[in-house]
């Protein structure tokens, strides 16, 4: 009964008020509470951000080394989640363990889980952004039959989730600090954006009650897709396809041809139409990281000149298609050592402290189940035929 919008795609629906994220996708301009994301992504760290993200300031020395403490006290899981992430194929993709294995958290905190209470609610995003560095590298390591490394409270949150990828029980190793600050970069850059796919998803589930571990599994599978979060591998796996750049050509035409699904990952996006700050900054690190660590990989030159290819096409420049986050990030990513199946891992690690700001903001003041309607197109009512009438 009564009148509502036909929107599609929520293309002008705003579903909820919001003070975490603003963005202005004209002028490319994202801000955290305030704070502009280049700013964020050059002089605070990936903890300082959650925390701000969190509580809405930025935290004082005192309030850091709390959080800090905090979350490193956290990171260690249930040793019975080995027992679950043993049932699972090892050639599984990781996003797959992903969704079974923080909804699995769910059974582990009866104890505090009620979202009414705002102690419950703070220790669950503690647990959430401190475990999920330690459940992303289990997946890894199953994949490749290593042993499982156990955190370490000493490191920062970016060495100790390289530590725990990338180290074995037969040796350990420090990282350089340009590697440590390129993952906490990229970690920063994926950490909020309003009210995209997977957050709204997020809201929707914790809408009904439904526990916060259930909501950010959701959150993880509406981030899977090459839509949204998976485009980073399919950013990687697309230029593995052209391969050279005399292909090129070949590839732009077919992300023009509206016959052909292909579309070029990475590009593109519902909100930036003049450029994605969080791609130049992106891009930056990218020149960074290849030079810090010597890489030349050829892949830059080729997402470059397809860069150039396709901001030099018209249908792009008509439809307001720039590179988006996904574009670069994969390639400093395989120059860390990261695998291409862990890309989107990465994006829903950062992105948790996003999806439980957004939970908790909700929570916090009166909100209503979300309940989308429809238009109905099907039948009009009919009579039921039995079987040997059909
Ligand atoms: N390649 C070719 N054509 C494209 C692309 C692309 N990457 N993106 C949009 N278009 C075309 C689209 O076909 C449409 O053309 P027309 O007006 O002739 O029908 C026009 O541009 C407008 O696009 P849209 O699909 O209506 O825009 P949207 O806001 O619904 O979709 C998007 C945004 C990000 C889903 C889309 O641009 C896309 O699929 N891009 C590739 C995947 C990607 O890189 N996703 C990551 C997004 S940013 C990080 C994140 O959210 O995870």
């Amino acid at each position: 009964s009564g009148y509502f919008t036909y929107d599609p795609g929520f293309m002008s629906t705003a579903a909820c008020e919001s003070k975490i994220t603003y963005i202005d996708g004209d002028k490319g301009i994202l801000l955290h509470r305030g704070y502009p994301i280049e700013q964020l992504a050059a002089k605070s760290d990936y903890l300082e951000t959650c925390y701000l993200l969190l509580h809405g300031e930025l935290p004082n020395p005192e309030q850091k080394k709390e959080f800090v403490d905090t979350i490193s006290k956290h990171t260690m899981v249930n040793e019975q989640l080995k027992s679950f992430l043993n049932g699972f194929r090892r050639d599984a993709h990781p996003m797959a363990i992903m969704c079974g294995i923080v909804g699995a958290l769910s059974a582990f905190y009866h104890d505090s889980l009620d979202n009414n209470n705002p102690k419950h609610r703070e220790i669950s995003a503690h647990r959430l952004i401190a475990k999920m560095p330690t459940i992303a590298a289990m997946a890894y390591k199953y994949s490749i039959g290593q042993p499982i490394m156990y955190p370490r409270n000493d490191l920062c949150y970016s060495e100790n989730f390289l530590h725990m990828m990338f180290n074995t029980p037969a040796g350990e190793k420090r990282f350089s600090p340009a590697l440590i600050r390129a993952m906490d970069r990229i970690f920063i850059l994926h950490a909020d954006h309003e009210q995209n796919a997977s957050t709204s998803t997020v809201r929707l589930a914790g809408s009904t009650g439904a526990n916060p571990f259930a909501c950010i599994a959701s959150g993880i599978a509406a981030l899977w897709g090459p839509a949204h979060g998976g485009a980073n591998e399919a950013v990687l796996t697309m230029l593995d396809e052209i391969g050279d750049a005399s292909n090129i050509e070949k590839f732009i035409a077919k992300a023009k041809d509206k016959n052909d699904p292909f579309k070029l990952m990475g590009f593109g996006h519902r909100v930036y139409k003049n450029f994605d700050p969080r791609a130049q900054v992106m891009k930056q690190t990218c020149d960074e990281v290849l030079a810090e660590l010597g890489v030349n990989d050829p892949k830059l030159d080729l997402a470059m000149k397809l860069e150039e290819y396709a901001l030099n096409d018209p249908y792009f420049k008509e439809r307001n298609l720039y590179p988006n986050v996904d574009f670069y990030s994969g390639i400093i990513l395989k120059a860390i050592g990261i695998p291409t199946s862990m890309f989107t891992v990465i994006f829903a690690m950062s992105r948790t402290v996003g999806w439980i700001s957004h939970w908790t903001e909700m929570l916090s003041s009166p909100y209503k189940i979300s309940r989308p309607r429809q238009l109905y197109t099907g039948y009009e009512q009919r009579d039921y035929e039995p079987l040997d009438k059909r």
